[in-house]
């Protein structure tokens, strides 16, 4: 069994989904470990209530980058930490970190790379530039995780429709129910099994 750590910044459904793929899809890693970026983010109560250690870590109670990036490596690897996974993690992370676990650190993200991503491109705004450009199919992918924003190798994409009428919620509930849920605990297994 491998050992995980997600990283979190807010609600916390795709840590959600992947507490529930526990035992049925992802079989080859278990979560050990729920690390947020937020004191208030709801995934710290999703992970207590799966029974999963938790801690928070404030960049700006660590004054800088260097030193944030480096309280979160201490977490990780007293923890004994073989896959993070980046769901909803709202904050970049440095080539100092990354670097450090290659092809260790899984993100997902709710477009089809390489649209709609980068720097600036998180959460609701994926899903407002996607409607703002007309396209008609957007989705989601998960990728590991490199120093290039959204630039590391690609894992697994899932296309989703989007329909007249959509408002960014709409798309982005959409985009989480018909990818993300799904792909996430997927994507999570084969690199864990893969290891
Ligand atoms: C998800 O849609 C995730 O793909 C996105 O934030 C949301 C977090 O929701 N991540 C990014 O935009 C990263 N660039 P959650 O907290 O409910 O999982």
């Amino acid at each position: 069994m491998k050992r995980i750590a997600v990283l979190v910044s807010g609600g916390g459904t795709n840590l959600q989904a992947l507490i529930d793929a526990q035992g049925t899809v992802l079989t080859s890693g278990k979560i050990t470990l729920v690390v947020s970026n937020n004191a208030n983010a709801y995934a710290l109560q999703r992970a207590k209530n799966a029974g999963i250690d938790t801690a928070v870590v404030l960049k700006k109670e660590c004054g800088s980058q260097e030193a944030f990036e480096k309280k979160l490596m201490e977490l990780l690897d007293e923890g004994g930490i073989d896959v993070i996974v980046l769901a909803g993690f709202m904050t970049i992370l440095t080539e100092r970190f990354t670097s450090h676990y290659p092809k260790r650190i899984l993100n997902v993200h709710p477009s089809l790379i390489p649209s709609f991503c980068g720097e600036g491109f998180y959460g609701l705004r994926v899903h407002e530039e996607a409607l703002r450009c007309g396209v008609k199919v957007t989705g989601a992918t998960v990728h590991f995780v490199n120093e290039i924003p959204d630039g590391g190798e690609i894992i697994a994409q899932k296309a989703v429709c989007v329909e007249d009428g959509d408002t960014p919620e709409i798309l982005q509930r959409r985009v989480m129910e018909q990818a993300e849920w799904i792909l996430l605990p997927q994507a999570v297994e084969k690199v864990c099994k893969e290891m």
